[in-house]
Parts: structure tokens; sequence; C-alpha cells
């Protein structure tokens, strides 16, 4: 909400020729690929990873490999599943894809939330949708 207000100010401001200081932070041309390669590409490698690379992986790890107060994603008849087990050991068990883009979730630890790395979702470990631009909450099994 705060960055959608700078934005409009800056484009009133542009409208009205009136010069913005915070215009360049909000211009496309402002990052620099070329001179910022290496963390522009850590930030590919990173969404490349959890739109395709990830989803191709399977995981070693099973259901019974997950402690108590712990999430992570494990093979679970054939298929990859997130599963966050409570304190008493108790399974909540989520499809741990994103339901905006399809990008693939990382378990939070510290909040005990599914995150997405592509454009922030997040979602509760029951797989209700917290934070979008995801609208949907995540399928459970
Ligand atoms: S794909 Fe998850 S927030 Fe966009």
């Amino acid at each position: 909400m705060t960055l959608s207000n700078v934005s409009a100010k800056i484009i009133s401001d542009k409208i009205l020729g009136v010069k913005n200081k915070y215009e360049y932070l909000f211009s496309p041309s402002r990052i620099q690929a070329i001179k910022n390669s290496k963390a522009f590409g850590e930030q590919m490698k990173e969404t490349i990873y959890s739109i395709a690379i990830n989803k191709l992986k399977l995981p070693n790890e099973t259901l019974k490999d997950v402690k108590n107060n712990t999430g992570k994603i494990v093979l679970f008849n054939g298929k990859k599943i997130g599963v966050y087990k409570d304190k008493d050991g108790t399974c909540f068990l989520v499809k741990p894809i994103c339901t905006h883009l399809k990008c693939e979730l990382q378990f939070n630890s510290t909040d005990k939330t599914w995150d997405c790395p592509c454009h922030g979702s997040r979602f509760s470990y029951t797989g209700e949708v917290i934070n979008n631009p995801a609208i949907f909450n995540l399928d459970t099994l």
C-alpha cells in the first residue's frame, strides 16, 4: 500500500511536470543487471529453481524423517508433499505449490508457514493464505 501511494505521487508529479525525489527508486532503468550481475544472477537462479528445477527433484526424506515442531517437503506415496508436524506429532499435509503462479514453497521454521520465494505469498501450515498475491488456499491432503 505504501509503495502504491508513492508510485501514484510520482505519476501525478510527472503529469504536472514536478520533479519527485523518489522517481529514480521506481525507474525500470534503476537496475543495472551488468553492474549488479552477482545479485541479479542469484535472484534469477532462485526464481528458476523455484519455478522449475526444484519441482523435478524428488526429496529423499519421507514422513517419518520429519521431527515434531518442524516442516519440510517429503516424498509420500510417490508424490512430493509439504508436511508440518506439531509438537504432539500431528501431521498437517499440503501440496507445496503456490496457488499464485505455481512456484515451489519453502517451510519457514520460525513462523511455521509455507513461504513462496517467487512473489512473497505466505500460507499457514494448514494451508490458508496469510499474504497475497496468492488468493487461494493450498490443497491439503
Ligand atoms: S508464485 Fe508464489 S507468490 Fe507468485
